[in-house]
């Protein structure tokens, strides 16, 4: 298997603002993953306690302080297409079209629009955005923005695509289809995802692994594996296997941090 994200002893401390000068918060510390091609990897963990600070060393939009991150054997020092981020609000140029904005990130790169357009059909008929190619933003639903930045994310054909809580906006219903939406992207073009969510059934219904992080100091707590076949369908969630795993989950992540293990 082609170990896509290796991350060793990972820290990343923040100064402290109104502490003494020169303390500092340890946001994460002894950060062990290795995340292999084609997985999804979900994060759950209490609030702060330094998911979306991993995602971001990950993303490269801050460097850690210390410790080890690379994507595809290389240190990870910025921001690129090829760690394509979906964000919680969707970020998405209100006026450009649906397949202008989709587009950018190769247009902005000098591709020639005939090396892209085919790619961006194709992400645009399995996103199901295909008859909305032509509206704008604003004459969207909070799910087909989302959908749009999944788009946008995938037509740079990246080696990892990072989403920090890209549901959490919308209503239950819509959640549901968006996992549905995400898994069938995932099986046509089996992406390596990094996924944070506060929701546990969320994790379970995505991931290959759950990773449950500690707050204070920010960790991994435990890893569980998810053996449910894919394509994956609702129906797992009345599985006992998954009721077992979301109970341990829950229980682990009330746990004061001495209970865990
Ligand atoms: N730029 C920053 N400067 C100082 N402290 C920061 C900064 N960014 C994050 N922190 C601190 O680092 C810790 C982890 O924050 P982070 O945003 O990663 O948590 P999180 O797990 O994503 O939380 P949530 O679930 O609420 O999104 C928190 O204590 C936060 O206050
Ligand atoms: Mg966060």
């Amino acid at each position: 298997m082609t170990e896509v994200l290796v991350s060793k002893g990972l820290e990343k401390c923040f100064s402290s603002p109104g502490r003494a000068t020169g303390q500092r918060i340890k946001a994460v510390t002894d950060f062990n993953l290795v995340i292999e091609a084609e997985e999804i990897i979900c994060i759950v963990g209490p609030s702060g306690c330094g998911k979306s600070t991993f995602l971001d060393m990950v993303a490269g939009f801050t460097e850690p302080t210390s410790g080890l991150l690379e994507i595809m054997g290389e240190e990870i020092h910025r921001p690129s297409p090829d760690r394509g981020v979906v964000f919680q609000q969707p970020v998405l140029f209100p006026w450009l079209s649906v397949y202008d904005n989709v587009v950018l990130g190769p247009k902005s790169r000098g591709v020639k629009p005939g090396d892209y357009r085919p790619e961006a059909d194709r992400v645009l008929k399995s996103v199901g955005l295909e008859k909305f190619r032509d509206h704008y933003p604003y004459q969207l639903s909070g799910g087909m923005k989302q959908r749009a930045q999944i788009a946008r994310v995938l037509v740079a054909g990246p080696k990892l695509i990072l989403m920090d809580e890209p549901f959490g906006a919308l209503d239950a219903q819509m959640r549901i289809n968006m996992h549905e939406l995400l898994i069938s992207v995932w099986q046509e073009y089996k992406p390596t995802i990094l996924f944070i969510t506060h929701d546990v059934e969320e994790a379970l219904f995505l991931a290959n692994r759950v990773i449950v992080m500690s707050q204070h100091p920010g960790t991994i707590a435990r890893i569980y594996d998810i053996p449910f076949e894919r394509p994956r369908t609702y129906a797992i969630t009345a599985d006992p296997r998954f009721a077992e795993a979301r109970a341990e989950i829950v229980e682990l992540l009330r746990a004061k941090p001495e209970a865990r293990t």
